[in-house]
């Protein structure tokens, strides 16, 4: 069997200055065809874990464990000028922010054709039609009035749908969008997902979708990694996990869900607590100050990983084996 696209062996990631790593013993993988939710609160660490995969951490940031990309390890067997060059061809981003993703200066047609000619050598004529077609694919019905525009002139949804066609075009094996509907309204988030879904189809490599929001996961996702204060607590595939949580974190964020909750409420349901800040971890399980389900071991020791099945472990003292359902 081939390498997995990207693989994380116990990863550690501190920044300069920083009194703790924002990223511990984080490991899990992607494979060909697959879409991974990263999920976890504000500051659990999803970015972070992108930034280290795409080689934008800040100068001076440690990063210990291994990422590997198709088998070969950033950092050691890839060199930054090489992850450079991959950057953009073989992994392609979507941001949160479309407007600093896009170059403010030039126009989208010459953006996208900058893209292409990078990573195709073909004629004018054939480039101009793929985008065209591209946009056309991520609902822009006027896609040559776009490709003379500025960035400027354009929408957060419209630009949003631009820079999806840009790291599409490209056709990357490894495609990482980080919380890509965040800043957009409700109905445009609707129809990027869309987009999304459609474009997770027609993509031959992987995806790393980065979001909070367990519907979001449900929809586009077959994987799940969930994150807390920069530990796996979690993994799985998205039916094993959401129908059978088996960290209490993972139950508390699905309870959370207002996609989830049946019951007609004045109020939305919070996790109890905040999330403890890098260097004031507890002892024990990070999770035991706010899990209702603690006993006085987990306030004591750590959890190991459980491995639940293949692929499918919990950082938990309680977690038990999925029950196999018929
Ligand atoms: N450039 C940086 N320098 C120092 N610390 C940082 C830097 N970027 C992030 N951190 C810290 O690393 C931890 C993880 O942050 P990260 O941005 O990866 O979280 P996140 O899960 O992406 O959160 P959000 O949902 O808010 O985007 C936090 O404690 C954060 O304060
Ligand atoms: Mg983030």
């Amino acid at each position: 069997m081939s390498a997995p696209v990207l693989q994380l062996d116990k990863v550690c990631i501190r920044y300069p200055g920083a009194p703790a790593d924002a990223v511990r013993g984080v490991s899990f993988d992607l494979r060909r065809g697959e879409t991974l939710g990263l999920v976890g609160e504000s500051g659990s660490g999803k970015s972070t874990l992108a930034a280290a995969t795409m080689g934008l951490l800040p100068a001076g940031t440690a990063v210990q464990g291994a990422i590997r990309f198709e088998g070969r390890a950033l950092f050691s067997e890839i060199t930054d000028q090489q992850l450079r060059r991959l950057r953009g061809r073989r992994i392609g981003t979507i941001s949160q922010d479309p407007f600093t993703a896009l170059n403010p200066v030039m126009r989208i047609g010459t953006q996208l054709d900058a893209l292409l000619h990078w990573t195709h050598d073909r004629p004018k004529k054939d480039r101009m039609a793929r985008i065209e077609t591209m946009l056309e694919r991520v609902g822009l019905s006027d896609p040559k009035v776009r490709m003379a525009q500025y960035p400027h002139q354009m929408s957060g949804g419209i630009l949003q749908r631009i820079s999806i066609a840009a790291a599409m075009l490209a056709e990357p094996t490894l495609l990482i969008a980080d919380e890509p509907t965040t800043a957009l309204d409700a109905t445009t988030e609707a129809q990027i997902l869309g987009i999304m879904a459609e474009a997770k189809a027609t993509l031959d490599g992987a995806t790393l979708f980065i979001t909070h929001d367990m519907s979001v996961v449900e929809r586009l996702c077959d994987r799940i990694a969930v994150l807390y204060a920069g530990e796996l607590v979690e993994t799985g595939t998205v039916r094993e996990v959401l129908d059978a949580p088996q960290h209490p974190y993972t139950r508390a964020l699905l309870d959370c869900d207002p996609a989830r909750i049946t019951e007609p409420t004045r109020r939305l349901p919070t996790i109890e607590g905040t999330v403890p800040p890098i260097h004031k971890r507890p002892d024990g399980c990070i999770f035991a100050p706010r899990c209702p389900a603690a006993i006085a071991r987990c306030h004591a020791e750590a959890p190991e990983r459980h491995e639940l099945g293949p692929r499918r472990s919990a950082a938990c003292h309680l977690a038990s084996p999925t029950p196999v359902t018929p």
